[in-house]
């Protein structure tokens, strides 16, 4: 699909709503984004922009792939899997931590069973500490794991903590605080400085006059 309106990949979901009035603050008409339909590509009224609307951990391959030049992404992906990204912006929205949460009063065994959708942080979470766990991949509801015999702990995201305590559940360590960050293909940036670099100082003048 050839256009020349810069395209910016987001994430579908919870963070969606977050970043309306942070948009809304850097110039940007967010009501494409939030429009109530089906359509994973959206434009701005103007045409300058495009928005594309993606699972949040598929929204750096399409920026490393360079079919957006811009996109939002959690850091929770960014330090999963490692991309080769710029990251201009950290936008302060979707706010939360990654943790290791088990059962409340729990043994944990020598070789901690650890279900998680980020394996590469869990693993090097434990291998920091020296401990040898395994690793089990699930891809969500992951606090029903420790509680149904799983996996002794769990790596997950907390938000407000409710899932956690709603199923029994207590954070035992904070591996990293993580927020919603603004990432750009290098070369896409380079390409199209005269447009990005105006866009990303909107959105960090956005995110200042926030604080
Ligand atoms: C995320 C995360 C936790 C929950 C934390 O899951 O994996 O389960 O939110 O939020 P809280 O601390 O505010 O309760 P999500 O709702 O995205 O669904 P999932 O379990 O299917 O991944």
């Amino acid at each position: 699909m050839p256009t020349n309106a810069l395209t910016i990949a987001v994430p579908k979901g919870r963070v969606t709503k977050a970043l309306a009035p942070l948009l809304e603050r850097a110039g940007i008409d967010p009501s494409p984004i939030l429009a109530d339909d089906r359509r994973l590509i959206r434009e701005s009224a103007d045409g300058s922009l495009r928005f594309f609307l993606l699972k949040p951990d598929d929204v750096p391959t399409y920026v490393e792939y360079g079919t957006a030049e811009l996109g939002i992404s959690g850091r929770d992906v960014l330090n999963e899997r490692g991309y080769d990204l710029y990251q201009p912006v950290d936008l302060g929205v979707g706010k939360c931590r990654l943790v290791v949460a088990g059962r409340a009063g729990q043994a944990i065994p020598p070789v901690p069973r650890v279900a998680t959708k980020y394996p590469k942080s869990a693993m090097q979470h434990f291998a920091a500490r020296g401990i040898q766990a395994e690793v089990i991949y699930v891809q969500g509801s992951v606090e029903l794991a420790p509680i149904v015999g799983l996996a002794d702990l769990i790596v997950d995201l907390v938000e407000s903590g409710a899932t956690l305590r709603d199923n029994g559940l207590v954070e035992l360590e904070t591996i990293a605080q993580i927020s919603s960050v603004l990432v750009a293909n290098p070369s896409l940036y380079k390409l199209r400085h005269d447009e990005v670099a105006p866009l990303i100082a909107k959105l960090r003048d956005a995110v200042a006059s926030g604080k």
